[in-house]
């Protein structure tokens, strides 16, 4: 009879634990780790309102965002696409910290770590915040709420199409650019997750080049301008090539965001420049699709702190930059009340007036139709699946057939000026059409105080070449808002002080 080793009770206790360890415990630490590792969603936040506004997330990181080494990588590798150094070149811009260094991202970009990398991407001030300068060789100064004067939203898409088809957009190239600058990657990150990211992301933006191929084909925007609703109908994928031509080349001037609070209350007023949405919260969600978002990405109670800020957030007083003529701004009150406040209301904060956020006519209004004729039923009748299944899905997108009248509230700072941002002055608006420029450049920062805009006659500004906007082209043209109604007709004397008065606002 074979002898059988009896094993002793602790021994197989011991071998219990063992197995125990390895299949249970072990295992179990492994997915603790990785859980730790590549899960949790975790955006960077800022107490402060305003900071929340400049850096702070929408959601769009999810599903668009950039891993943020390459973020920092690309313009270094991809340096070839863009006009200059770093994103700086197509207008984004890089606040200060306290010790003088620029800080890691610009205003408009925020973070998140998702899925185990840190992720960037843009948010609503990209398109909505600038800086103005009392004079070229003074310090910028940064508003938040006003229109991107400078960002070319144009050239930021094209700059990553075209970098992710070029070679370089490859782990041999980006790795040792991260790590030249001074990135903590540890092992997993350098060997496994930063070259399966670039990976990803280049087919990810591989594939969205196709759809956005018509931007390529659209005349420049410049920097202040996006062709709103176009792009939309990207979102659709509408068939962009068998599209009306008629509906193209339809820049739209980025707005200011201030004061939606008096936009609401006592009564909603249509808005966006044809004024094809009356709901005040459709038009946030709306706009954060701009910002990556998507129904089921989209970060509500973050997105929702914005919308709270910008209900009271007032724009700047002219006079904190420049002196005012209280005398002649006086005199230029009652001008303004007898011809433009039924449409744009009492003054600066006070926006009661009978057609105040309703639409003009364009036959009346005869500005440039090619924003409104790009914004389609078709369109407006997709927008109304949107955030279907959601107790907030869109109901109130409409086709119009004109613009909004819309209050003026920190207008100075609105330049140039239209729904395309086609006239660069307010004393320009105040001329017939044919005495307005035919050609000027936008994108700079330092602020003409008497003609009431950017300065405009000059190609470049900080080393910087500027953007050469012809009004002959489509989309551009800068006629309409004239006559008797308009104060086209007004004496040179009335009209500065109606220009003086409107820096008050
Ligand atoms: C890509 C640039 C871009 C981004 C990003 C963007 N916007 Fe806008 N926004 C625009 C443009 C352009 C318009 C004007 C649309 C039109 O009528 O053509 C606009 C219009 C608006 C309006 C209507 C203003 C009015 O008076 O008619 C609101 C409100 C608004 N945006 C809020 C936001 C919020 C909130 C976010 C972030 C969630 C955001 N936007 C992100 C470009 C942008
Ligand atoms: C009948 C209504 C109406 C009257 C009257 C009117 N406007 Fe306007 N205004 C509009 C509309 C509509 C637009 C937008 C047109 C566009 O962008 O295509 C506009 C645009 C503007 C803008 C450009 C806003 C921006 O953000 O670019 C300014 C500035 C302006 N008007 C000032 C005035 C002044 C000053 C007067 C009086 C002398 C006046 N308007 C009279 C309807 C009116």
């Amino acid at each position: 009879m074979p002898h059988r080793a009896v094993i002793p009770p602790a021994r197989w206790k011991r071998r219990f634990l063992f197995l125990f360890a390895f299949t249970v415990l072990l295992p179990a630490a492994v997915l603790l780790w990785l859980a730790g590792r590549f899960g949790g969603d975790i955006p960077v936040d800022y107490a402060d309102p305003v900071e929340h506004f400049k850096y702070g997330s929408t959601g769009g990181e999810h599903e668009m965002g950039f891993p943020y080494w390459i973020w920092r990588a690309l313009p270094e590798v991809c340096g070839q696409y863009l006009p200059g150094p770093g994103y700086q070149s197509i207008g984004m811009l890089y606040e200060k910290k306290p010790d003088g260094s620029l800080r890691d991202l610009p205003v408009g970009t925020s973070r998140r770590r998702y899925q185990g990398v840190d992720r960037v991407f843009v948010n609503c001030a990209v398109c909505h915040t600038s800086t103005v300068r009392t004079a070229a060789d003074q310090p910028p100064v940064l508003v938040p709420g006003m229109p991107a004067a400078q960002f070319n939203m144009k050239a930021f898409e094209e700059f990553f199409f075209r970098c992710a088809a070029d070679p370089r957009f490859a782990k041999e190239y980006l790795i040792p650019e991260i790590q030249r600058q001074g990135a903590d990657l540890d092992l997993l990150d350098r060997y496994l997750v930063y070259p399966a990211a670039i990976a990803i992301m280049r087919d990810r933006v591989l594939a969205l080049k196709g759809r956005f191929e018509w931007v390529f084909e659209q005349k420049p925007w410049g920097p202040g301008r996006v062709d709103t609703f176009n792009s939309a109908k990207v979102i659709f994928n509408f068939p962009m090539h068998r599209l009306d031509p008629k509906e193209f080349d339809a820049p739209a001037d980025f707005p200011s965001l201030w004061l939606q609070r008096p936009r609401r209350e006592p009564r909603a007023m249509e808005l966006h420049w044809d004024g094809n949405n009356t709901d005040m919260t459709e038009r946030n969600k709306s706009a954060a699709f701009g910002t990556g978002t998507t129904p089921p990405t989209i970060d509500l109670p973050r997105i929702r702190r914005v919308e709270e800020w910008i209900l009271d957030a007032e724009p700047p007083a002219f006079s904190k930059f420049f002196p005012v003529d209280q005398a002649l701004a006086a005199r230029g009150a009652p001008i303004y009340k007898e011809y433009c406040a039924a449409c744009h209301g009492a003054s600066g904060r006070d926006f009661s007036g009978p057609d105040v956020g309703r639409v003009t006519p364009l036959a009346e209004i005869g500005t440039d139709r090619r924003r409104l004729d790009s914004y389609t039923y078709t369109l407006a009748v997709n927008q109304a699946t949107l955030y279907a299944g959601y107790p907030w899905r869109f109901t109130q997108f409409r086709k119009t057939h004109g613009y909004a009248n819309m209050p003026l509230d920190g207008i100075w700072l609105r330049a140039p000026y239209l729904h395309n941002g086609s006239v660069p002055s307010l004393r320009d608006l105040l001329e017939p059409a044919e005495r307005r420029p035919k050609v000027f450049w936008r994108g700079n920062d330092v602020f003409d105080p008497h003609k009431v805009g950017f300065v405009s006659d000059q190609p470049a500004a900080q080393g910087r070449a500027l953007f050469r906007l012809d009004t002959a082209e489509p989309g551009n043209g800068n006629g309409g808002h004239e006559g008797r109604a308009y104060g086209t007709e007004l004496s040179a004397d009335d009209k500065l002080a109606l220009v003086e008065y409107l820096k008050t606002f």
